[in-house]
């Protein structure tokens, strides 16, 4: 690809992700295999699904000779984070726009990404909403100068590439991949990757998540010019909504930790996983299915 601007961090990405079988009987005896991607361990600061939006994003920033990112996101926002870490490594500054007011003394999350050199500022949640106004937009250039605007999440044509890269990475011959789904970003690029006769399905972790399939389809065009027709979305394993936990999704967090020794995310990764099996009990995922998970984070630092 030529210059890169994490030569930084080259030495510490673990990409390709590896891929690994779950060995659970409970999906053996209904005949179904189960890979974990395990994109969580891609790089401890920029782990998963953050890295994957990243990618390109930090690749056309540094062609356009940026110095400065600039990003949204709440104030347990794990894109925040990760961005200030990516700007570390690679080399940009980096403005860290935080919905709401500054609460002092600063949560582990926003203390990190001031550690790895964000600046920080704070957008009332009116303006917040407002925030890819080109007024709004114009107001932050004046106030900061040039800066490489990032989207809340990282969400973008160029996080859908990132994502897109994820299917070529595994060299089973899968039937199935599934992803959880907050904004779908991660859905339309991992099914932009796949090949003939596979299928994606992604998992809403939010509740009323419905309006997902119109957002990825509509990734999809704004990425590749028209959209695919090999994915789809369950909407019932959102456990109550976006970062809702009930005590059956945290005795199945506990349960699949035991055996398998990883601590799923309980806010995508888990509601997805508990999904899989779900699926598989009742013969969706039918017997001979051959699925990979793709997990897209390890557990958040709250
Ligand atoms: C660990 C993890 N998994 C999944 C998602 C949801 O991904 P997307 O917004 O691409 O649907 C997120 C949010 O970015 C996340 O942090």
């Amino acid at each position: 690809m030529g210059f890169a601007p994490w030569d930084r961090l080259a030495s510490s990405l673990r990409v390709p992700s590896r891929v690994e079988l779950l060995d659970d009987e409970r999906l053996r005896d209904k005949g179904v295999s189960v890979w974990l991607k395990r994109d969580d361990l891609i790089h401890s600061e920029i782990p998963g699904n953050k890295w994957r939006k990243l990618k390109y994003n930090l690749v056309e920033a540094a062609r356009d000779n940026h110095r400065t990112l600039l990003t949204f996101g709440g104030a347990y926002s794990n894109h925040i984070r990760a961005t200030a870490a990516a700007g570390y490594y690679c080399g940009f500054s980096t403005i860290g726009i935080i919905r709401g007011e500054e609460h002092l003394p600063l949560n582990p999350s926003l203390a990190y990404a001031v550690q790895r050199g964000m600046r920080l500022s704070y957008m009332d949640r009116e303006t917040y909403r407002r925030k890819s106004d080109p007024d709004v937009i114009a107001g932050l250039d004046r106030e900061f100068g040039p800066f490489y605007l990032l989207p809340e999440g990282g969400s973008n044509e160029l996080a859908v590439r990132g994502c897109a890269e994820i299917p070529a990475e595994i060299d089973i011959d899968f039937d199935v991949i599934c992803c959880p789904c907050g904004t779908g970003t991660t859905l339309a690029g991992v099914a932009a990757g796949l090949k003939a006769g596979q299928q994606a399905v992604g998992f809403s972790s939010l509740k009323g998540g419905e309006f997902l399939a119109r957002d990825v389809a509509e990734l999809q065009r704004r990425t590749f010019g028209g959209s695919s027709d090999n994915w789809r979305i369950e909407y019932g394993f959102h456990f109550g909504g976006f970062a809702r936990e009930t005590a059956e999704l945290d005795a199945f967090i506990a349960d699949f930790h035991a055996p398998h020794g990883l601590a799923l995310d309980w806010v995508y990764v888990a509601k997805m996983m508990y999904g899989i099996y779900a699926l598989t009990e009742n013969g969706t995922f039918k017997p001979g299915s051959r699925v990979v998970a793709v997990i897209t984070g390890p557990p958040g630092p709250e």
